[in-house]
């Protein structure tokens, strides 16, 4: 169905040109509300900085500005309330709050707040801002993770578990080892999610269609205004690109990847075959035909969702190889993948923290089978080669040797007398306190001293360097969510101001 208005013209606001209205099939096909409706806040926001900036530029009045800001602020207040909601008809984010405002205000002054701006830079603005703070979000949910992991870890810098290469045993580790393995792994993380982060907060709010505007704009001011950082300069750049989105969809890619690991070792380690950790009932599930099962589900879904998240990765790189530059309409379908992405991750980390937080540990299994096979064999090797002066290879064919007969007579390295007689007939006199102060997994494990190994004194000064980080890390956050804060609290104070009678001349722009 084509519509037209009495005069047999689009209804559109932007359809002077037009004859008729867009058909429906062509409105479901191109209307973008779904994914536009995470950000109605940030469009607000956006558009009270840009009426704003406009008047302090003497672009428009203020008595243009005054009806403006009082729509602009009823929009904000019905949409608080959850009374504002997107209209598919009237296609995007933009032209719903515009819409609302031309009703409210009146088209006369709902017509001024589009100059000098473009739906082209508004919706980059909308989407730099609505994203900026998921990542914050992502950020605060991954501290604590660390933190969960970081307790649990403690305490057990002494606690034996087989480390493993090849997924077979290899040497011994301590449980505070192996879980701050993931601690220094979602540090770098942090560390991507904040390197976004920073080239996600750009202005690109006046970069107008492509080519900037002949206004006398200030950017910097719509900038301070909305918590950016700076401005996004080049306006072909701001329009033509969509990097910033791909740099922050890696950074969740990249930790939704790590967390597929840890979740991966929970759903091993929690096996029969293992036996090393226990899952607490709250987060696993049942079998609806084996009374017996508990399955590790929510470890398995963190696994399996990791595949959407790189799917959405490609997506966008996808979408965005070969375009030319300008705007492109297939830019609009930069933010599902962004916002699946964002859902999945922060639900993701959600959930394996409070797994991480409620695990229980077979610390005397874990002793068991790590006693049980060989995993102290590199050790004899290096102590042989320390306290006897021989070549490294020497050492590790003697040991080769030595494992090989203990498996033949059905012993281990936990058999210190075997151990003892096999050596000497190698020509290895060692006393059953040496042997078992090398072979013995706890010994074993308190001589690692190198730096980052899993000893004891290095797990424990790790750990404290991670615990430091990582609360340096939230500072960091939550500072950058309270400049966020009071960039909103300014503007909302400008905005209250000049509703109440005020002139803009009174307020401090500087934020
Ligand atoms: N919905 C569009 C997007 O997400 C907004 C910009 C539309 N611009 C345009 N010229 N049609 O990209």
């Amino acid at each position: 169905m084509t519509e037209h208005n009495a005069e047999g013209k689009s209804t559109k606001l932007w359809g002077g040109r037009f004859a008729s209205d867009m058909a429906d099939i062509a409105l479901d096909y191109s209307e973008s509300t779904v994914a536009d409706s995470e950000m109605i806040a940030e469009d607000i926001w956006g558009s009270q900085a840009h009426a704003i900036m406009l008047t302090a530029c003497g672009i428009i009045s203020e008595d243009d500005l005054r009806p403006i800001l009082a729509g602009l602020r009823k929009t904000e207040t019905e949409f608080e309330a959850g009374q504002f909601t997107l209209k598919r008809e009237l296609e995007d984010v933009h032209m719903n709050v515009e819409a609302y405002l031309r009703a409210d205000s009146g088209p006369e002054f709902a017509g001024k707040l589009h100059t000098g701006r473009s739906r082209n830079d508004q919706v980059v603005t909308d989407a730099r801002m609505h994203l900026r703070t998921r990542l914050l979000g992502v950020q605060a949910v991954l501290t604590d993770l660390q933190r969960a992991l970081l307790a649990q870890a403690e305490g057990h810098e002494r606690t034996v578990m087989p480390g493993y290469t090849h997924t077979q045993h290899a040497q011994p580790i301590s449980l505070a080892f192996w879980l701050t393995t993931y601690v220094s792994m979602f540090t770098r993380d942090q560390r991507r999610l904040a390197n976004a982060y920073e080239i996600v907060n750009q202005n690109p709010l006046g970069a107008a269609a492509l080519a900037g505007t002949s206004f006398p704009t200030d950017r910097e001011l719509s900038a301070r205004l909305l918590g950016f950082d700076g401005c996004h300069e080049h306006a072909l750049d701001v329009i033509s690109s969509r990097d910033w989105a791909v740099e922050a969809l890696f950074a969740l890619t990249m930790l939704m990847c790590n967390l597929s690991r840890l979740a991966e070792e929970f759903v091993l380690f929690s096996t029969y075959e293992y036996r090393m950790i226990e899952i607490d009932d709250a987060y696993s599930s049942g079998s609806s035909i084996m009374p017996q099962k508990k399955n590790p589900c929510i470890a398995e879904l963190s696994r399996g969702n990791t595949g959407a998240v790189y799917g959405r990765l490609m997506e966008l790189l996808t979408l965005l190889k070969a375009l030319p530059s300008g705007y492109n309409r297939d830019f609009q379908q930069d933010k599902p993948p962004l916002w699946h992405a964002l859902r999945l991750v922060e639900q993701t980390i959600v959930a394996m923290t409070a797994m991480v937080e409620t695990v229980k540990f077979n610390t005397e299994h874990m002793r068991e089978v790590v006693g049980r096979n060989f995993a102290t064999a590199t050790e004899l090797a290096n102590y042989l080669v320390a306290d006897r002066g021989l070549a490294f290879r020497t050492c590790h064919e003697l040991v080769g040797q030595l494992v090989a007969t203990l498996i033949a007579e059905g012993k281990t390295l936990d058999d210190h007398e075997d151990v003892q007689r096999i050596l000497a007939a190698h020509g290895q006199d060692l006393t059953l306190d040496e042997i078992a102060g090398v072979c013995d997994p706890e010994a074993c494990l308190a001589r690692q001293r190198s730096l980052g190994s899993t000893g004891p004194d290095s797990v424990l000064q790790m750990s404290r360097r991670f615990t430091e980080m990582v609360s340096a890390n939230a500072s960091a956050v939550e500072q950058r969510m309270e400049h966020l804060q009071q960039a909103h609290e300014k503007t909302r104070h400008i905005v209250d101001t000049v509703i109440a009678g005020g002139s803009l001349s009174d307020c401090n722009l500087q934020v």
